[in-house]
This record gives C-alpha cells, sequence and structure tokens, in this order.
C-alpha cells in the first residue's frame, strides 16, 4: 500500500481493488446500530481545508469518527497569509502537535504533493481535492458505486470494471473529479468517453486514456454509466458558453435524454448539483440516480483509504510506515 494518497493515478489495480474490497467490509459496518471500529484508537487525523467543501468534509470527519480516530478539522479559508508560507506554517504546527494522517482540500493544484514531499511533515498526507488537479477519493468513491451497480454479484468484490463504458459530461476542464476517473477508471479496465464544449476540453486530452466527443446524444446509448459535472463558475474567468440555455440544451441530461441510455445504464453525479443546468430535478431524483448512494460510499472508500494508510491491521505485511512507494 502507498504512504500517501495524492493522485488516481498513483494507484495500481492490485491497490485500487484492495482499497475498494476493504470498502466492502467497512461498508457492513453502516448497517450495524453502533457504527464504530476500533482501528484507529489513539490516532489524531486533522482535517485541512483551505476550500469550500460540504460532502467531502462530512464524509471524512464520518469516516474517521467510525473508525474511532481523534478529529481535529481546520478551515483555513480567509488565512491573509500567502498560500506557500501558510501551508508550511500550518504542517509545522500539526507535526509539532503530533498528528497521524492529514486529510487536505486546497484550491491550489499540486499543494497535497507539496505537503506530503516537503519533509514538513511525516504523516500520511490523503488529497480530498486540489484545485483543478485530482480528487482521488472521489475517483474511488464513484468506483466502488459502479462495481456495486454494474458489475456484482456481492458488490463486485475483487474484480475491476474491466469492458464498462463510462461517460463523463460537462465542465472538464476545471474537474480535478473528471482527472481523477479517466485515470481510476481506466487502471480498473473501464473505457471512458468525456463529452464537453470544445472550449471546457483542456488542451492536452489527447494525451489522456480515453476518448473524447462533443455529442451527447450519440454517445449514451453506448454508456453504462454517465456521469453529469457542475460548471465551476468559481475556476472560470472568462466565458465559455453563450448562454446556460444553450449549454442546458446541449449537455444537460433531462428524462427524454435519459431515455436513450440502456436500461441497466446509471447516472451518477459528485455533487453539488445545480439542478436545472447540467442535470434537470426529474433525473436527479430518479431510481437510476446514485448521487445518495456515492454519498454513502464516500465514508466506506475514505474509511478504507484511512485503514490501510495507517496500518489498521498490525498484520499486514505491506505495513505502510515502513513501505515508500
Ligand atoms: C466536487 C469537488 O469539489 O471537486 N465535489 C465533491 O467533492 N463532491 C465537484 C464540484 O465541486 O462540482
Amino acid at each position: 500500500m502507498m504512504r500517501h494518497l495524492i493522485s488516481a493515478a498513483d494507484l495500481t489495480r492490485d491497490e485500487a481493488i484492495r482499497i475498494l474490497d476493504t470498502a466492502e467490509e467497512m461498508a457492513r459496518v453502516a448497517d450495524r446500530p453502533i457504527k464504530k471500529l476500533p482501528a484507529l484508537r489513539g490516532r489524531t487525523i486533522c482535517n485541512l481545508f483551505f476550500e469550500d467543501s460540504t460532502r467531502t468534509r462530512i464524509s471524512f470527519e464520518a469516516a474517521e469518527k467510525r473508525l474511532s480516530a481523534d478529529v481535529i478539522n481546520f478551515a483555513a479559508k480567509g488565512s491573509s497569509v500567502s498560500k506557500g508560507e501558510s501551508l508550511k506554517d500550518t504542517a509545522q504546527t500539526l507535526e509539532a502537535m503530533g498528528v497521524d494522517a492529514v486529510v487536505i482540500r486546497h484550491g491550489a493544484s499540486g499543494a497535497p504533493y507539496r505537503l506530503a514531499t516537503s519533509g514538513w511533515i511525516d504523516a500520511p498526507v490523503v488529497n480530498a481535492g486540489d484545485g483543478t488537479h485530482q480528487h482521488p477519493t472521489q475517483a474511488l468513491l464513484d468506483a466502488f458505486t459502479m462495481r456495486r451497480r454494474l458489475v456484482g454479484p456481492d458488490a463486485g468484490i475483487g474484480r475491476d470494471l474491466a469492458g464498462r463504458r463510462i461517460t463523463v459530461v460537462g465542465d472538464i476542464l476545471h474537474s480535478r473529479v473528471a482527472r481523477s476517473n479517466v485515470d481510476l477508471l481506466h487502471t480498473l479496465g473501464a473505457e471512458v468517453t468525456l463529452v464537453a464544449p470544445p472550449t471546457l476540453v483542456p488542451v492536452g486530452v489527447g494525451a489522456w486514456p480515453c476518448e473524447v466527443a462533443y455529442d451527447l446524444d450519440a454517445v449514451l446509448p453506448k454508456s453504462d454509466a454517465v456521469m453529469m459535472l457542475r460548471v465551476q463558475r468559481e475556476r472560470m474567468n472568462a466565458a465559455f458558453f453563450p448562454t446556460e440555455r444553450e449549454y442546458s440544451r446541449r449537455y444537460g441530461l433531462d428524462a427524454d435524454r435519459m431515455a436513450r441510455m440502456p436500461d441497466h445504464a446509471i447516472v451518477m453525479h459528485p455533487g453539488p448539483m445545480v439542478r436545472g443546468m447540467e442535470i434537470t430535478a426529474e433525473v436527479a431524483d430518479s431510481d437510476r440516480c446514485t448521487v445518495v448512494e456515492q454519498v454513502a460510499a464516500g465514508v466506506s472508500v475514505r474509511m478504507a483509504v484511512l485503514y490501510l494508510l495507517l496500518g489498521g491491521n498490525e498484520s499486514d505485511t505491506a505495513h505502510p510506515r515502513t513501505e515508500e512507494k
């Protein structure tokens, strides 16, 4: 098992499957009346959020508490110190307090990598989303949801997503969710197609392990899962499409479009959804939409990641504290 979780691209197929299988075990804890394991008792985990978050933050906190870790929440938003300095100062404070793991969300792409490799801190670092770069636990919870829905039986335990056709639609340019999903889904054997207006497709996408298409209606009948993304206005400094109406008409998912998907196909969304923009309320609330399942999967997957990184199983031969990636 790796020492940190910075990018979905760092995971081998076996590591990813190990996390997903461990998450299935963790999911069973959620069905018990007392949803707690003693695995990380006495360990301290700090959640360092330099950027807004609802789901991811609550999900990490729930995962840490279910593993009996002590949790410190640090909301660094609004700090006036320049980013590099504040990150270093904060890291040294955490190191002095002896935290055992750091979960970090940061607006700057590369901040978690810097924290993990700077020598400022010795603890494992988990990336909870950095700029437009990566959001590896999101990709893992998405893969967990797809495996349950599209692979089965037994939730696809031990298996990958070979041959499954996944379509990711929307603001690819600004989406760390899209990047992480392309990397992980490729590792797990799925075939990924990105659909977006040409202005929201990143330069260099040709080097990514996926296809790019511009006609959503043509791709839907060949999709096992369709993942809708929010248009990330907060990361935009220009007009990338004429009007919201025009965007929704071509790239939004409504009931008519959903009817083009195969019967078994699911609709996914990482949240937060902008109903009426990339997805209609009817689709968001339909049985085919897994958004709530994805949130539940997030807790199980984050429990698995923290458990494996912190060596919850002391007899584990691949003890994360002694093995470099
Ligand atoms: C996403 C994010 O923050 O990267 N949300 C999430 O973590 N569930 C996507 C988004 O903000 O649109």
